[in-house]
């Protein structure tokens, strides 16, 4: 970034996904950064992305990244792991003034030094249809570790079982488990790599049902990254922020019921009063 061109430190933070799994990762945001102003955006209109051509993420991706940047943010964070791994380039060539941030190498960073704690055993990746199929996430692996053992599976009914709010112990269990078959009680993995903004509120079952598997996503290794970088461009904002303004492309009620189920438990204070003020966009 060139620094005549370096936004306005006091300036937002935009956060995108598809809807509101993303929440998780401004939970981590929010977390690491509590001084920042943060404006969200989910594309709830538009959701899944994750069973979309490349093509149409790409355009979805951005028009709504778009609306961020027009809106005023000093960095944009594409939360959303099939945006990540399709439209990253598209979004980062789109906006050079400031930085856009993915998840897929941070995650990819995060799950890559999990394997190599456990001495060899695979990575397996939990993801939409598309991401899974676009590859980003598997390149993005043996890029860090060129031996490692990577799988991969998409989850089509995971992103609708989590958008739903709690659900049947029984059905998600059923689902969980028909998607992992092959893999739970498998010596072959000893991470699996969350690659969809949805699937942390998974993580307990998860973990029950891929016994001594560590469980990985991108949102504490993103909010690191993002730090580091609003630290290296003099953009971070410690004196006033603190803000949270919501946005979604479709029923702001159904956001605010079901958004707090994708809430880190701590942020659930913070981040309330955001989520029953959610304004209703028109990305056309
Ligand atoms: N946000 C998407 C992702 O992380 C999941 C939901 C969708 O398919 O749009 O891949």
């Amino acid at each position: 970034m060139a620094n005549s061109s370096e936004p306005s430190s006091s300036l937002p933070i935009g956060v995108f996904d598809s809807g509101m799994g993303g929440l998780t990762v401004l939970s981590s945001l929010c977390e690491l950064l509590p001084g920042e102003d943060y404006l969200y955006l989910g594309d709830t209109a538009r959701l899944p992305y994750g069973t979309k051509s490349a093509a149409t993420v790409i355009r979805y991706a951005l028009r709504a990244g778009g609306y961020l940047v027009e809106r005023g943010v000093k960095a944009l964070v594409v939360a959303c792991n099939t945006a990540s791994a399709v439209a990253l380039p598209a979004m980062q060539q789109a906006w050079p003034h400031i930085p856009v941030f993915g998840v897929v190498e941070p995650g990819a960073q995060a799950a890559a030094s999990a394997a190599a704690q456990s001495h060899s055993a695979g990575v397996l990746v939990l993801a939409t249809g598309s991401t899974v199929s676009g590859g980003a996430y598997q390149r993005a692996l043996l890029q860090q570790h060129h031996g490692l053992q990577v799988y991969a599976r998409s989850c089509p009914l995971w992103v609708t079982l989590a958008e739903t709010g709690p659900q049947s112990e029984l059905l998600v269990e059923t689902v969980l488990a028909n998607d992992l078959r092959g893999f739970s009680d498998s010596a072959r993995i000893s991470t699996l790599l969350l690659g969809c903004t949805h699937f942390p509120v998974f993580k307990a079952r998860l973990g029950q049902l891929c016994e001594g598997a560590t469980i990985v996503d991108s949102a504490q290794t993103t909010a690191q990254v993002v730090l580091a970088q609003l630290q290296a461009h003099k953009l971070t904002n410690d004196a006033t922020g603190g803000g949270c303004q919501m946005m979604a492309t479709d029923d702001a009620k159904r956001f605010a019921r079901v958004g707090a189920y994708f809430l880190a438990p701590s942020m659930g204070d913070r981040l309330a009063g955001a989520l029953a003020n959610v304004e209703v966009v028109d990305l056309g």
